[in-house]
């Protein structure tokens, strides 16, 4: 498999998350363990992208959001459809962008220390599967570039992986 020193990706956002992509394909070559791919990706954020105190997965299981792979201090394991940013991005199946997570009503906070939160639906074949999630103690940490960057690497998950 492909190996890491460790290093984070340099140049400009998109350049950095262009060089993600290609770690992530690397990592996913040829495994379609879903888990073991989240586990992988949810690694790759954590090292590669800077400012954040979680980065990870929640998976749709029966009626709600259950916890996946992840890095960062232990988190809620259940999340109800339509709570929370997770919730909210999984009902409404949108990548949801919180600058200021102490202004969006009903944000669950796992973390005393998040600030800023991206949130992006993982569907598959037109089914919702669950969610990618990263958290910064910065506010105003995530912009565009990163949802548009973060949509790429679950697209690249999606296409790998088998069933969660
Ligand atoms: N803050 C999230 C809950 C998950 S944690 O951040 C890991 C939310 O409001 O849905």
């Amino acid at each position: 498999m492909t190996t890491f020193a460790g290093e984070r990706p340099s140049g400009t956002k998109s350049e950095a998350y262009r060089e993600l992509a290609l770690m992530a394909q690397g990592l996913f070559a040829g495994e379609r363990d879903a888990v073991a791919n989240a586990a992988n990706l949810s690694a790759l954020l954590w090292m590669g992208l800077d400012r954040l105190n979680w980065a990870g997965f929640y998976f749709l299981k029966g009626p709600g959001l259950v916890l996946g792979p992840f890095q960062g201090r232990p988190a809620c394991v259940r999340i109800e459809l339509g709570k929370g940013v997770c919730g909210t991005a999984a009902a409404e199946r949108r990548t949801v962008i919180v600058p200021d997570v102490e202004e969006f009503p009903g944000h669950i906070a796992c973390d005393a220390a998040s600030r800023a939160e991206l949130v992006v639906p993982l569907i598959a074949g037109g089914r919702l599967i669950g969610v990618l999630d990263l958290d910064s103690p910065d506010k105003a940490r995530f912009d565009a570039d990163d949802a548009k960057g973060i949509e790429a690497l679950a697209a690249l998950w999606i296409a790998a992986s088998g069933p969660v």
